[in-house]
């Protein structure tokens, strides 16, 4: 029985006490100021032209100033790989705030690789590719957000049909106590075999998740925090309800993960902000030219709405897929040809709620500093910006004329495969032979006909007639979107962690 994801209106999230504001500046040790909340209204009639007000402390989890002890509690666990399983991988190896808060990769290598960003390799070995592109996380402390990640599979629930208040994979099995769509998100990368938990047999908690033993999963991460004496001091003085290392739940960490994430990736200075806040000067004529085709007759606006620019809904714009896919589709086409009993397709949203208009559709990405999120898409298809508009143009055409390039997805040089079943799985190196049938997945659902034309009759992006200036008025528009202060924020990453493991990513030099 499937449970229906209706789109359901976002449930007023309980409002917290503020005890006291911390200001990102203090987090990175640096100059960058925030802009106060100005007087609402551009200089322009905005509400006609669809655009948006101001972000305020307001739209932001904790009014934008959540308590410093659990911001900073947050902080240490965001950047320390103690909670993947075998203690080699963290949130931020992917949300890299040197790389727009992703990782600079199409797909990224998660558990089991060494390295950051286009270094990153695969030393001990994985079982593939992370199926999609590491998402941004600016503004994700936004109250606008009712659904997580790309297909949204996370959901507010204003019905509480699980005790949780969320409709998400771990169905009952996700705790109460998250107080934000936010901090439940945080719950499930460190349940993720290849992205953080690693293989069953190899930890505890890689195992515990193989055993759809989840609450023993996040129980064993919580143990592990109470054992390190630098970590039980922080939980009892940021939590109320923790009086003793034993208290502390793996919501605890999540709630302290959230608070972490609204305060560091919150990003409201671009110059568009200061064009919304009644400085008519912030955009060079070329880059209010863009926004009018944004706002106008590109039509842009229709789905990259609100001060986030995303109406947070999902779409079907047929960007091409590459790489593993999510193991969706009815398609034996690779196995047969290959051998791996594995799909390849990534259907998005239909997955979630098996609703046929949804098929291929994707949740509408936020444009705030896009020009550093590259690459772009879902799987990260496309590595400039400029082709990922100019696939808005004429969607089904971009997709047909679409090849992989070489260089798009990082080199796998280890790929490990699971062997037997049940309790006598095992890891093993692939077999050499069967390498070049590997490697093939990152092509197929492109290549085979039939399942790119799957993905085009889905589509329902309109072509728009937009000539090249138009194309570089918009892709001005979208530079006038960076916050400046978002473009190095890695003295966010603290120089030790209470583990005493390396922080990941590298800490910068500090002095
Ligand atoms: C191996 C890389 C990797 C690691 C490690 C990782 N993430 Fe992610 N993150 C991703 C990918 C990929 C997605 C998109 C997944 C999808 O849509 O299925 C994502 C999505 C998210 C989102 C949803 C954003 C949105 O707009 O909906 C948040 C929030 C997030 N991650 C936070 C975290 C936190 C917190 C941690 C650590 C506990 C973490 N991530 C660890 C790769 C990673
Ligand atoms: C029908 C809704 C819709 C319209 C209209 C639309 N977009 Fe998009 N856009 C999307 C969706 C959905 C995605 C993500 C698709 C995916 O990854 O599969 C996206 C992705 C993007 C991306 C890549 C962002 C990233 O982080 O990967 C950019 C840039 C973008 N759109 C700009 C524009 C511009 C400029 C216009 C106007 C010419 C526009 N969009 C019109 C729905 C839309």
């Amino acid at each position: 029985m499937t449970h229906q994801f209706p789109g359901k209106p976002l449930r007023a999230l309980a409002r917290n006490t503020v005890r006291s504001p911390l200001r990102l500046t203090a987090l990175l040790m640096a100059c960058t100021a925030i802009l106060p909340a100005a007087a609402p209204g551009g200089p322009m009639d905005s509400a006609a032209r669809g655009m948006p007000a101001p972000l305020r402390d307001s739209d932001f989890l904790h009014d934008g100033a959540p308590p410093d002890l659990l911001v900073a509690l947050g902080r240490d666990l965001f950047f320390d790989p103690v909670l993947s399983g075998n203690r080699n991988i963290s949130c931020g190896t992917c949300h890299d705030p040197r790389h727009g808060t992703s990782d600079g990769l199409a797909l990224g290598i998660g558990e089991g690789g060494e390295g950051a960003g286009a270094e990153r390799r695969t030393r001990e070995g994985v079982t593939g590719r992370i199926p999609r592109n590491a998402q941004a996380l600016w503004n994700i402390g936004a109250r606008e957000y009712r659904t997580m990640f790309h297909d949204g599979r996370l959901e507010t629930d204003p019905e509480a049909v699980f005790e949780s208040g969320f409709w998400s994979p771990a169905r009952e099995d996700l705790p109460a106590g998250l107080e934000s769509l936010l901090a439940a998100q945080a719950m499930f990368p460190v349940l993720s075999h290849s992205e953080m938990a690693g293989q069953k047999g190899e930890n505890p908690v890689a195992t515990a998740v193989a055993e759809d033993r989840l609450s023993d999963a996040w129980s064993l991460l919580a143990a592990r925090l109470s054992g390190i004496d630098g970590y039980a001091e922080r939980f009892i003085a940021a939590f109320d309800d923790i009086d003793d290392p034993a208290d502390i739940t793996f919501v605890h960490a999540a709630r302290a993960l959230a608070a972490f994430q609204t305060v560091a990736f919150r990003s409201d200075d671009s110059p568009f902000d200061r064009y919304l806040s009644g400085d008519a000067g912030a955009l060079t004529p070329q880059q209010q030219i863009g926004m009018e085709l944004f706002f106008g007759d590109a039509g842009c606006v229709t789905c990259h709405s609100g001060a986030l620019l995303s109406d947070h809904g999902f779409h079907a714009i047929a960007v091409p897929q590459i790489g593993p896919g999510k193991g969706h589709g009815e398609d034996t086409g690779y196995w047969r040809a290959a051998g791996f009993m594995t799909r390849l397709e990534d259907e998005g949203r239909f997955r979630v709620t098996f609703d046929p208009d949804d098929l291929f559709a994707f949740r509408t990405p936020t444009l705030r500093n896009v020009a550093l999120t590259g690459p772009w898409g879902h799987d990260g298809a496309f590595a400039r910006l400029e082709d990922a508009v100019r696939h808005h143009l004429d969607s089904v055409a971009s997709l047909n004329a679409y090849r992989l390039a070489q260089d798009t997805l990082p080199p796998i040089e280890t790929v490990i495969e699971a062997t037997g079943e049940a309790s006598s799985l095992i890891f093993r190196p692939l077999n050499p032979a069967r390498r070049a049938a590997f490697d093939l997945r990152d092509r197929w659902v492109h290549e085979e006909p039939e399942l790119r034309n799957r993905i085009a009759a889905a589509n329902d992006l309109q072509r728009r007639a937009l000539n090249d200036a138009d194309v570089d008025t918009l892709l001005a528009f979208l530079d006038g979107l960076t916050d400046p202060s978002a473009i190095d924020r890695s003295a966010l990453v603290p120089a030790r962690v209470p583990s005493g493991l390396p922080p990941q990513p590298e800490p910068v030099a500090t002095h």
